[in-house]
């Protein structure tokens, strides 16, 4: 018996990357996954690639009506909700004195609403389904403590941390178990962005500033996404029905707690 038998999924920002390898793991154990991300074409590619347990969805979680849409989509395609990935995030990194309210309010949009307002709709549907549910928040190292460039994208996973706590206190009564991962430094095009953002910034050579990081991970080495796989299944299975309103690092060691 698989781990996540029949289930039915929902991972935010899963068209590449972490979001995409969780979805990997996730039909491996028996779920169906939908795909939603705001990049439709790519995340139609990604479903296609996965095979026939998954199935794309246009999403932009920073809009309330497309949030609605993909919870519908996904009930009508598989009957239901069991699990949701809250895994969506923007990134941006500057001096304090150049932060911007754009960029600001962008990354709030996503990274913090979003992930407020998504877990808001799988749980409304969980509860109407009445069999409880799972809901797992992608927070960050970052989250745990700031950075010197980094204040916006460090403060809106610190709030992931602090949401996944209270909504756990909230939901459990329903049956729906709210938990966080707080990956380190995991290799894809994300951080090929940071890299390039940290070469401006910081005038390094391009994967002069990812060099330096891996060179601290006590684990020797950036993450790839299927390092993170496991715990995602474990949050997603029974085996985790009496935890809530944790954060576990899934870091290569850089951050005890
Ligand atoms: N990569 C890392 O080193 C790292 C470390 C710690 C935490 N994280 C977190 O893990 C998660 C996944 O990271 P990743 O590296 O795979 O990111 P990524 O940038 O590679 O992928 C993010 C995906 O989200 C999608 N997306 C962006 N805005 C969206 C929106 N408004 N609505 C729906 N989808 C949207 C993008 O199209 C993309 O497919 C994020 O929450 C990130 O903050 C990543």
């Amino acid at each position: 018996m698989k781990r996540l038998d029949g289930k039915s999924a929902l991972i935010t920002g899963a068209a590449r990357g972490i979001g995409r390898g969780f979805a990997e793991a996730y039909i491996r154990e028996g779920a169906t996954v939908a795909i939603a991300d705001l990049n439709l074409a790519a995340a139609e590619k990604t479903a296609d690639e996965l095979g026939e347990n998954a199935y794309a969805v246009h999403l932009d979680v920073s809009q309330q009506s497309s949030i609605d849409a993909a919870v519908d989509a996904v009930v009508s395609k598989a009957g239901k909700l069991d699990i949701l990935i809250n895994n969506a995030a923007l990134f941006d990194a500057a001096e304090t004195v150049d932060i911007t309210r754009e960029s600001f309010e962008k990354l709030y949009s996503v990274n913090v609403a979003g992930t407020l307002f998504t877990m808001q709709a799988a749980a409304i549907q969980m509860i109407a389904q009445g069999h409880g549910g799972k809901i797992i928040n992608m927070a960050s190292q970052a989250g745990r403590r700031g950075e010197s460039l980094v204040l916006v994208y460090c403060s809106t996973k610190a709030a992931v941390i602090s949401m996944t706590q209270s909504a756990g206190l909230n939901l459990i009564r329903h049956g729906i178990n709210v938990n966080a991962i707080a990956p380190g430094v995991v290799d894809g095009e994300h951080w090929e962005h940071v890299d390039s953002m940290f070469a401006k910034l910081e005038n390094k050579k391009v994967g002069e500033k990812r060099a330096e990081v891996e060179a601290g991970v006590p684990a020797g080495r950036f993450a790839i996404p299927q390092d993170l796989s496991g715990m995602a299944i474990f949050l997603a299975s029974a085996e985790s029905d009496y935890i809530l309103s944790q954060t576990y690092n899934v870091d290569g060691g850089q951050w005890m707690n």
